[in-house]
C-alpha cells in the first residue's frame, strides 16, 4: 500500500466526532491516513483528553498571546508542518481562519456540518443553532455534510452528506443527537479515509 497521509484533527469542544475518528483509525477504517495531531484552539476542550487517552499529540493553541490574528495562524502552521501534517480535519472548530489559512490547505482540509448544505448553513449557523432554524422550519429531513473547506463558510465542495428524518416532537438537542449518532460520526471517519486515499494516490504518482 502507498504511504499514509499524516492528518490532524482541528477541535474546540467536546470531540465526539475527533472520538469517532479515533475508533475508526484504530479498528483499521482509515487506512490510508495516520492522525498525528490534534489541535485545539480552547486550552480545557475536552476532545484534548481524548486525544491524550488514544495516546496523540495534542496541543492547544490559544489567540491570547498574539498580537495579531496573522501571528497566530502563524504558529498553528508552524506545529501542523513540525508534525509533518498534510491533511486537516475540522471537527466543531469553532475558530475563524483566514483566507491565507484556506488557500494553504486548499483541497487538503475539510469540515463536518450538522444539515444538508446549502440548508441551515454558513455564518451564525453553528452548534444548536442550525438544528433551531432546521425545525423553525419545520424540515422533515435534515442530515450532516462533509465539505472542503474553501473561503465561503460551509461553501466548499461536498464530499459526503447523509439524510435523517425530523420527528415532530424533536427538540434541537434530540435532532442534534440523532443526527450526530446517525450521520456525522458515520460520514466523518469516511470522508478522512477517501481523501487520505486520493492524496495518498496523488503523493505516489508525483514519486514516480
Ligand atoms: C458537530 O455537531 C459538528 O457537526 C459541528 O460541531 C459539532 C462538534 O461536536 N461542526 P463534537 O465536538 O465533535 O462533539
Amino acid at each position: 500500500m502507498s504511504e499514509k497521509i499524516k492528518y490532524a484533527v482541528m477541535v474546540s469542544g467536546g470531540g465526539t466526532n475527533l472520538q469517532a475518528i479515533i475508533d475508526a483509525q484504530a479498528a483499521g477504517k482509515i487506512p490510508h491516513g495516520e492522525l498525528a495531531l490534534v489541535l485545539s484552539n480552547v486550552p480545557d476542550a475536552y476532545a484534548l483528553e481524548r486525544a491524550k487517552k488514544a495516546g496523540i499529540p495534542a496541543v492547544a493553541i490559544t489567540k491570547k498571546g498574539f498580537t495579531d490574528h496573522e501571528a497566530y495562524e502563524e504558529e498553528m502552521i508552524r506545529q501542523l508542518d513540525a508534525a509533518g501534517i498534510e491533511f486537516i480535519v475540522l471537527a466543531g472548530f469553532l475558530a475563524i481562519l483566514s483566507e491565507d489559512f484556506v488557500k494553504h490547505y486548499e483541497r487538503r482540509m475539510i469540515n463536518i456540518h450538522p444539515s444538508l448544505i446549502p440548508s441551515f448553513c454558513g455564518e451564525g449557523f453553528y452548534g444548536l443553532k442550525v438544528h433551531e432554524a432546521a425545525l423553525a422550519k419545520g424540515v422533515k429531513v435534515s442530515g450532516a455534510t462533509v465539505h472542503f473547506v474553501n473561503e465561503i463558510p460551509d461553501g466548499g465542495e461536498i464530499i459526503l452528506q447523509k439524510a435523517v428524518r425530523v420527528f415532530r416532537n424533536d427538540t434541537p438537542e434530540k435532532l442534534q443527537l440523532r443526527i450526530m449518532k446517525q450521520a456525522e460520526w458515520k460520514l466523518l471517519p469516511r470522508a478522512t479515509e477517501l481523501c487520505c486515499k486520493e492524496l495518498a494516490k496523488a503523493k505516489a504518482k508525483k514519486k514516480k
